[in-house]
């Protein structure tokens, strides 16, 4: 093809939109199917991703073509992580509404760097930043910044703290740096999550520096062990620990913490939606009381990827972290996006944040989340009556799952990802492995959590039959019917 040609083809191709309904039909039969394929790609779909293996094309390529190898190799490697049955990570499945509103954002292809660049955009910034707060019952005032996940969405909360903390003591971090700052103070619980240890690394607040507390039995701080706060302070909360899902308790901590002036920063990445339940929202009392929160949209709320959201109180704080300037840059008297976050450039993403709020409303999210940790609680109970042991208190949507030794637990985990059936992970806990499962997806319903069960029953009597057997009469394993660990 001549190289002028190359334009008249997208265009053709943009006008006639076969490409598009190309696409939607790939879309579809995925849709249709991913229910009963297995959860995590066969051998055969791995091996065929050694396709895309090709050298970068000389000339252009068929588009149709080029969507025609994404449906035949790249559809099978996937996740099946928007069916019933896919418990790893908290993921999160798709509300198809928001899927929709996706692909006509996709389509409007916007910029929300600032309102000039996209009104519609910088609009519904706007609105869901209202709607946000009101959901989660965070102070009014809060102020929102879009970005990819939660471990962005801490970057900007603790930029937005560091900023401040340094302001207190008349220091202009973003002018001086931290060469030669005077010290301030960070306070982290030991079972934080990962991404928090690497935010204050990226910060140049030292993972070693930092004061670490320990945890109770289920992941929470350790309220007790947190030393005196004062206004130099950075504490780190959580909501909704990666493993348990625990909660910290944020009324006995961010109330005295606000009085001695120290910024509470809140990683609730999954756990904070349990704001918006009214029968679970407890759990979290107190944590409107935190300076920063960061959450995802990906996760719990089942919007589609990639969707972090930071909330700040001061918004002045987190505008002075992110501050841009240039000739070039017009700010508005309306939203602009870029001065809530460290991008520039971004996708529209609150297009399908917008969607699912609306689509959902106050008592769909709610009916989401509560969906969730009934499921949690009946794989708990379904396990245990199978004498599975049961590690954790299950109080939102996680349950640490294990066997009757640490091998057998590690067979286990090994025949459930192996089994297409369902897919969990596994982690550490109280120095033994386990199995963790995360209930995260809309779609996955009461018989998806027994076939699953089947699955883990299936996985022990192939792990270690004698075992097995064994276990059946062990003293380790906990008494059928109720478990006292669980709360439904
Ligand atoms: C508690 C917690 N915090 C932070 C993160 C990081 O979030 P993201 O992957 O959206 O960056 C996760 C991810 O699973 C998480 O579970």
């Amino acid at each position: 093809m001549k190289k002028s040609d190359i334009h008249a083809q997208m265009r053709r191709e943009r006008d006639s939109k076969r490409l598009l309904d190309q696409a939607r039909q790939y879309v579809y039969e995925y849709i249709d199917a991913v229910d009963e394929r297995p959860v995590f790609p066969d051998e055969r779909a791995i091996r065929n991703l050694d396709r895309f293996d090709e050298p970068l094309p000389e000339r252009s390529q068929s588009g149709s073509g080029t969507l025609d190898m994404l449906n035949t190799y790249g559809a099978p490697g996937t996740v099946a992580q928007t069916g019933g049955r896919y418990f790893g990570f908290v993921n999160g499945g798709v509300v198809p509404t928001a899927l929709a509103a996706r692909w006509m954002a996709d389509a409007w292809d916007q910029n929300p760097a600032l309102y000039v660049i996209s009104p519609v955009v910088g609009k519904l910034e706007q609105v869901c930043e209202n709607w946000l707060c009101e959901l989660l019952g965070l102070p009014d005032g809060t102020v929102a910044g879009y970005v990819s996940g939660s471990s962005t969405a801490t970057l900007c909360g603790l930029t937005a703290a560091r900023y401040e903390l340094f302001r207190r003591l008349d220091w202009d971090v973003n002018a001086k740096g931290l060469f030669r700052a005077p010290p301030i103070r960070v306070i982290v619980c030991h079972q934080a999550h990962s991404s928090v240890f690497k935010v204050l690394a990226l910060l140049g607040l030292g993972k070693d520096r930092i004061e670490r507390v320990p945890a109770d039995s289920q992941g929470r701080i350790d309220s007790s062990r947190i030393p005196a706060l004062d206004d130099r302070c950075l504490l780190l909360l959580q909501a909704g620990n990666v493993n348990t899902g625990a909660f910290d308790r944020f009324e006995e901590i961010c109330d005295p913490a606000r009085k001695n002036d120290a910024w509470v920063h809140v990683d609730g990445a999954f756990g904070l939606w349990v704001k918006a339940s009214p029968a679970r929202k407890a759990l979290a009392k107190g944590v409107e009381l935190a300076d920063s929160w960061s959450v995802d949209g990906h996760k719990t709320l089942n919007t589609p990827y990639d969707c972090g959201i930071v909330l700040c109180r001061q918004r002045d704080s987190l505008v002075a972290a992110m501050q841009a300037s240039g000739d070039y840059i017009q700010y508005s008297d309306h939203r602009d996006g870029m001065m809530h976050v460290p991008e520039m450039s971004r996708r529209a993403r609150v297009v399908d944040l917008w969607a699912t709020l609306r689509y959902l409303g106050r008592d769909g999210v709610a009916a989401l989340i509560d969906g969730m940790c009934e499921r949690a609680v009946q794989f708990a109970e379904q396990l245990a009556i199978h004498r599975f042991r049961i590690l954790n208190e299950v109080v939102f949507n996680q349950v640490l799952v294990a066997g009757h030794t640490p091998a057998q637990t590690r067979d286990i985990l090994a025949n459930i990802q192996a089994s297409g059936v369902c897919w969990c992970g596994g982690t550490q806990w109280d120095d033994e492995p386990a199995i963790r499962i995360s209930v995260s997806s809309w779609a996955t319903t009461p018989e998806d959590v027994d076939r699953s069960v089947e699955a883990f029953v299936d996985a022990r009597s192939k792990a270690m039959p004698d075992h097995s057997d064994a276990g059946q009469n062990s003293a380790m394993t906990s008494p059928p019917g109720k478990n006292p660990k669980l709360s439904s």
